[in-house]
């Protein structure tokens, strides 16, 4: 991996250089805010070939009972497994013939009556197993898209076959979810006190549904562990390219841009913007500070988002994370009549086009007063995106200290969940249901 922060127009001078470095050791000696929470810092040299292989083994077994594995869960228990899926799998996963893994699918990440509906009436025709992950065992989302597939395996394979076909995510005693899982007798893994959920994508919260989609899962966990030397403690700011990108959009911040925008040129890449944004947007926004993360997928959104990137309010800073080599060759052809005028581009591979629009693009965007980042990842492949994502947790977590708030808390998302529970008269919540019901 490299980054590339010629274009950022910031200077990374002394003072900001100490002040990142003392954020890193912070990460390192347990010294900072939320340090309760530092499980996920050597969660990848950590792992064990024995951890690695009971997920191996229990994937096999979901994968050789199932043509679709449906993952149930929200938030840190959902985006991560959903980014990589995405990024490592076919674009067109799903409408490929030959399968040598399950489909993946995933619910509990929304409350749509349709979307649950529409689910269970495309799994009439297909064998099914679930893997059901919450941290805290109680959320709602999961918890009701659970309650729905539990039911329909039970019926269909009996109780006891359910505990063949069900594999729950947890904490390791507390929570509705153990007790249930305990009950039932299903496989469980669990998820350490010390490792908040968008941080969690190197347990079983992100490895047990990799491992059961095919994704070869120790290269994945190599990357993430080769990325955690290259920023550990005592390495200088010079190599260690995660404190190098907290350092940039730190000082970006600071000079005025309040707002990311992380962009890539592959769509399957898309979902790690939505991991991304999970992972800052909770670990900084808060005591009214933090850059907003947004995301975008070129050069799709360069036909919609374009315009507000090359002249909107000019808070922005654009990240972008390039693809050197892509897994496949296509190359244009010439065309005898050349109707549609493109025989210039007759030879070329369609991925330097795309290189071209992504430099063209870049220079437009600094040239319009957004700054911009490059992190260029080789290819696309397990490796790359281990490194990728723990370079990102890492550089959040510098982040977050730089910024001076306890990056790994966030209390911010109960208030939603007391205003829905009141409204839906939950028990214990029936004075707030009656003064919010006035409001409305
Ligand atoms: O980052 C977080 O902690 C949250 O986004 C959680 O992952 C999310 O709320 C889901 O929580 P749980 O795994 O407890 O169901």
């Amino acid at each position: 991996m490299k980054l590339n922060l010629s274009k950022s127009g910031v200077e990374l001078d002394s003072a900001i250089q100490s002040e990142i470095m003392a954020a890193n050791t912070l990460l390192h000696n347990g010294q900072g805010k939320g340090n309760d929470f530092l499980g996920w810092v050597n969660l990848p040299s950590s792992i064990t070939s024995a951890e690695i292989a009971d997920i191996e083994n229990t994937a096999r077994e979901l994968a050789s009972n199932a043509e679709v594995v449906v993952v149930v869960g929200i938030g840190g228990s959902y985006l991560g497994a959903k980014a990589v899926l995405d990024a490592l799998g076919n674009n067109f996963d799903h409408l490929l013939k030959k399968r040598s893994a399950p489909i993946v699918l995933f619910a509990g990440q929304n409350i749509s009556e349709d979307y649950l509906s529409e689910l269970m009436e495309m799994l009439q025709d297909y064998s099914i197993a679930c893997i059901v992950i919450s941290k805290s065992g109680t959320t709602t989302e999961p918890a009701i898209a659970f309650r729905i597939l539990k039911e329909e395996i039970e019926k269909r394979y009996t109780k006891a076959g359910a505990a063949e076909r069900i594999v729950a995510v947890t904490d390791r005693s507390r929570g509705a979810l153990r007790t249930l899982a305990t009950q039932e007798g299903y496989k469980t893994f669990v998820i350490e006190d010390n490792v908040g959920g968008r941080f969690s994508v190197l347990t079983p919260v992100g490895l047990l549904p990799l491992a059961v989609a095919g994704v070869d899962i120790k290269a994945f966990v190599e990357g993430a562990a080769a990325m955690e030397k290259a920023t550990a403690e005592g390495v200088s700011f010079e190599e260690n390219l995660a404190a190098q990108y907290a350092a940039t959009r730190t000082k970006l911040y600071r000079g005025g841009k309040k707002i990311e925008i992380l962009a890539s040129y592959e769509p399957k890449l898309a979902n790690i913007g939505e991991w991304w944004k999970q992972l800052y947007g909770e670990s900084e926004g808060k005591e009214n500070k933090g850059i907003f993360p947004a995301s975008v997928t070129l050069t799709a959104d360069l036909h919609s988002m374009g315009q507000y990137i090359q002249q909107g309010e000019r808070s922005l800073f654009e990240t972008v994370i390039s693809v050197d080599e892509p897994n496949e060759e296509l190359v244009i052809k010439k065309d005898a009549a050349n109707l549609d005028g493109l025989n210039f581009l007759a030879g070329k591979r369609v991925s330097e086009v795309n290189r071209m629009a992504q430099l063209g693009t870049m220079l437009a965007h600094v040239d319009g007063g957004v700054p911009n980042i490059e992190i260029a990842i080789e290819s696309i492949d397990a490796y790359a995106i281990g490194e990728l994502l723990y370079f990102f947790e890492k550089a959040c977590g510098i982040s977050g200290y730089a910024l001076g708030v306890n990056p790994f808390d966030q209390p911010g998302v109960e208030d939603y969940k007391r205003n829905m529970f009141a409204l839906l008269g939950k028990p214990g919540f029936e004075a707030e249901g009656e003064e919010l019901r006035k409001r409305l």
